[in-house]
Parts: structure tokens; sequence; C-alpha cells
């Protein structure tokens, strides 16, 4: 990706807020989160990393969950509304974070809003990556992820110079469980039922921004920049 423009009005330690990204799967959240922590020198807060990494290790919150991502469900508020807790009390997050994945329901938002204000942040900004549902069949089959630094391509829209190998460390590229054509559309109706209120609900609190998603990764990066630089 381009490097962030010199231009952008918030510098790395302005940030001190919640930026939360909202869109369907395959939509660019996780592309445009982690170059936006890069640029703020913030935590990139993904529920979806998160679980994946209890999975791996095989503990008990990734035994519980492992089979609902497989199906393309949600995962309780229960489970996820303590790991977003234990996560964003940790020091790191005291100049702000990247929320990408979270909130997913009504009631995760406003539970996070209750915490937001009794952690002394200032009001989040929402990033609405809005997007036909068309485009996200592609972006998801043709997404693979290094296994060593999570770096996020697609064989169709983004491929390495390496088939196979990521471009930052050679790390071995794979393809997520979930993003199985017979999964996908389970995780697009999860989105339409339980997630895709939020940006109603967020609209009528005057904290939402749309963004095309559908654009070139270095032209959603501008216009999240210019909206996250420009939020008071
Ligand atoms: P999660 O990991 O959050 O997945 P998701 O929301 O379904 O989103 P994705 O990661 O699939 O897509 P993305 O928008 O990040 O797209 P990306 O940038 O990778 O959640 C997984 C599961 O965990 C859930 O199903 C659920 O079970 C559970 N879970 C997580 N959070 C939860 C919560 N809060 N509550 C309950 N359960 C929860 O891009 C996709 C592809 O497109 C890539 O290949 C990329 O290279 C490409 N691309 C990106 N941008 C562009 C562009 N502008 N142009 C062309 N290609 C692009």
């Amino acid at each position: 990706m381009a490097p962030a423009r010199q231009s952008s009005p918030r510098t790395k330690d302005q940030l001190h807020r919640a930026v939360i990204f909202l869109g369907p799967p395959g939509a660019g959240k996780g592309t445009q989160a982690k170059e936006l922590a890069r640029h703020y020198g913030v935590p990139h807060l993904s529920t979806g990393d998160l679980f994946r990494e209890h999975v791996v290790q095989g503990t008990p919150l990734g035994l519980a969950a492992k089979p609902i991502m497989e199906r393309g469900e949600l995962v309780p508020d229960s489970i996820v509304l303590k790991m977003v807790e234990t996560r964003i009390t940790q020091p790191d997050c005291a100049k702000g974070f990247v929320f990408d994945g979270f909130p997913r329901t009504v009631a995760q938002a406003q539970w996070l809003g209750e915490l937001l204000k009794q952690q002394g942040y200032k009001r989040p900004v929402v990033v609405h990556f809005a997007i036909e549902p068309a485009l996200l069949i592609r972006r998801l089959t043709g997404r693979r992820m290094c296994k060593v630094g999570g770096e996020i391509y697609n064989v169709f829209e983004r491929p390495t110079k390496v088939a196979g190998r990521c471009d930052n460390d050679g790390g071995e590229l794979e393809q997520r469980p979930d993003d199985r054509e017979e999964v996908i559309g389970p995780r697009l109706a999860a989105y339409e039922k339980q997630t895709a209120p939020l940006v109603a609900y967020y609209r009528r609190l005057g904290l939402l921004h749309d963004v095309d998603a559908a654009r070139a990764v270095t032209e959603v990066f501008e216009r999240v920049l210019e909206v996250v630089g420009g939020a008071r």
C-alpha cells in the first residue's frame, strides 16, 4: 500500500478514541484497520483475529468459538464482551484503538458505549464500509492470509509477488476455514440480520461516516483518514 498522506489532520498521539469499522464480511475492514492502526501507532483489535488465536492455542474460549465460527454464526455476547473488556483495559489501548468486527449487535454497541464513557474516551468514530454484496464473494473466496504476520492478500485483487508466500516475511499463506463458499452465505445472512441494524443505530447517534468500500485499497484508506482525522 502507498504511504499515508502527510496531510492527515490528526497525528499519531491525538487519536484518544475508539474507531469502529462496520461492514459486511469481505468489505475490507481488516485491510484498512491494520493500516490505520499503524498510522496512529495504536492497537488493531479484531475480535475475529482474537478468536482465531484462541482456536490455534486450543483455549476453552477457542474450543467454544471454533464450531460457531465454522458455521458462520456469531459467537454469543457472553463470550465476546468478556474478551473485549479484558483487551481494551490493557495499557496499550490508552491512546485509542481500532475495532474491526466489533460491535456486531445492538447489545454489543450499547455495552461498548457505556464502557467507553466509563473509561473516559471521547465519542467513537464509526466508519461504515458500504459495498454491493456481489463484490464480497470474490473478495472472500480469493482471500489468503500470512500464517506468520497475518498480512491479508487476495489471489484476484492483491496477489503476492511469489505465489503462496507473504511479501513481507515470506510466510506461508493460508485460507480461512470460514472463507469456503458454503460458510460465506450464512456469514452474510448473519451480518444482514444481526449487524446491519447498527448502521441506523450509529447514524441516529450522529457517529456514522460512510465510505465507498468498492474503491481501490489506497483510495478507501485516503477516505478513512479524512473521516477519522476530521472527526470531532
Ligand atoms: P471476522 O474475522 O471479524 O470476519 P468478518 O467480519 O466476517 O470480516 P472479514 O475478516 O471476513 O472481512 P474484512 O471486512 O476484514 O475484509 P478484508 O480486509 O480481510 O469474524 C469471523 C467470525 O468471528 C465471525 O463470523 C464470528 O463467528 C466471530 N466474531 C468475530 N467478532 C465477533 C463479534 N463481535 N461478535 C460475535 N462473533 C464474532 O478483505 C477481504 C478480501 O478483500 C482480502 O482478500 C483483501 O485483500 C481484499 N480487499 C480488501 N479491500 C479491497 C479493495 N478495496 N479492493 C479489492 N480487494 C480488497
